[in-house]
């Protein structure tokens, strides 16, 4: 097992500049998720990490030595790419044996090795069959199983699910996060599925364009999202925004829009005249039944029933805003609804800069 530490690593192709300043610790025995859009450098991040990608400055170090200069095979971690990678020619066994033969390791071992992974990875029935006859779930845990054999001190995954239906991705996802567990073994896993991020992770690591935007646990970094990107980025439905500004009168403080005005903690009378966006998560607006302290006069733009609970699009003033209830509606597109934000889960973001205001703290 081990620790892995980045410092200022940056990557540039040529003249291209795809990875900048990226610093972030992983502890031994973490299971940290890379998470961001396509193209951020997930990739090319992870690759480094291995060791099949050189870094053009800074510093990676494993337990804390750094190995800058130390090439993939003596970094002792193993990958497992969205391709699985597997040998169409060899049977699971000889799949999942393979870089014990290279080393060169006594064929007793290596037949018990690959026995035990195969027992934890419910691979033992079908040692015998060749890739072709193994379903993409089946052949990920044949890849999962190499990696395992060698008794790496970190695992790297890339997109390990994304050849999979939804299903199964769902079955495997649990897998993974068990098999990390029961072998506590350092994991950093790459994914641009914002659920499999909020589920496996102790940690993410929100990445955007080269950068590292925040790192978190998943509920951190859901509550209390530094930025609006990441604030979009993880939750479904999305994170809804409202731009006003601030206003402070009476001693108490307001977000005002056209047509919206919503008490905010008077600590951020501070910020009073500052253009904002204000996040709502779709879960914490609420219908109401009562007019008063609160309420916003919407109307229905759209409904969709899913059986457990409604998601709604809300005109609210002008402004587009969804929502989900845990309830079925009466109403219909086109009627009236009043609605309240959960006052403990407004977000406001400086409109300018994108960042958090934290209440009480001067820009
Ligand atoms: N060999 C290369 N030469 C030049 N540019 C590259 C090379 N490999 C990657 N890039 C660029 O580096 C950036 C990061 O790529 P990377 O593959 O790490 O993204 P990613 O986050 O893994 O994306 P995806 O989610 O699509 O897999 C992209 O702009 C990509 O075009
Ligand atoms: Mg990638």
């Amino acid at each position: 097992m081990a620790s892995i530490k980045l410092s200022n690593v940056c990557k540039s192709y040529g003249g291209l500049e795809v990875m900048r300043d990226v610093s972030f610790d992983i502890e031994d025995g973490e299971f940290v998720v890379l998470v961001g859009p396509s193209g951020c450098g997930k990739s090319t991040l992870i690759r480094m990490i291995a060791g099949l990608e050189e870094i053009s400055s800074g510093e990676v170090m494993i337990d804390d030595k750094q190995v800058n200069n130390v090439s993939a095979k003596d970094r002792d971690i193993a990958m497992v790419f969205q391709s699985y990678a597997l040998y169409p020619h060899m049977n699971v066994e000889q799949n999942m044996g393979f870089s014990l033969r290279i080393d060169g390791r006594p064929k007793d071992e290596i037949r018990k090795k690959v026995a035990e992974a195969a027992e934890a990875l419910e691979l033992t029935p079908l040692l015998r069959r060749k890739p072709g006859q193994l379903s993409g779930g089946q052949r990920q845990r044949v890849a999962m199983g190499r990696a395992i054999v060698r008794d790496p001190r970190a695992f790297l995954f890339d997109e390990p699910l994304s050849n999979l239906d939804a299903q199964l991705r769902v079955q495997m996802r649990a897998e993974i996060t068990l098999m990390q567990k029961k072998y506590k073994t350092t994991t950093v896993y790459v994914t641009h599925d914002q659920v499999e991020a909020m589920t496996m992770a102790d940690r993410i690591v929100v990445l955007r364009a080269g950068r590292v935007e925040q790192v978190g646990t998943p509920l951190d970094l859901f509550d209390q999202p530094q930025n609006i990107f990441v604030a979009r980025f993880l939750g479904s439905p999305q994170m809804n925004f409202i731009p006003g500004v601030i206003e402070a009168r009476g001693g108490q403080c307001f977000f005002k829009a056209e047509g919206v005005d919503v008490e905010i903690a008077a600590a951020y009378a501070n910020h009073d005249g500052l253009a904002v966006q204000l996040g709502i998560r779709p879960s914490h607006v609420y219908r109401t039944r009562l007019g008063g302290e609160g309420a916003l006069q919407a109307k229905i733009a759209f409904l969709e029933n899913t059986g457990s609970e409604t998601m709604l699009k809300l005109d609210l003033q002008g402004h587009a805003i969804q929502c989900v209830i845990n309830e079925r509606l009466s109403e219909q597109q086109g009627d009236a609804m009043i609605v309240s934000f959960d006052p403990d889960c407004l977000h406001l973001f400086d409109a300018r800069t994108e960042q958090r205001l934290d209440a009480g703290v001067k820009k």
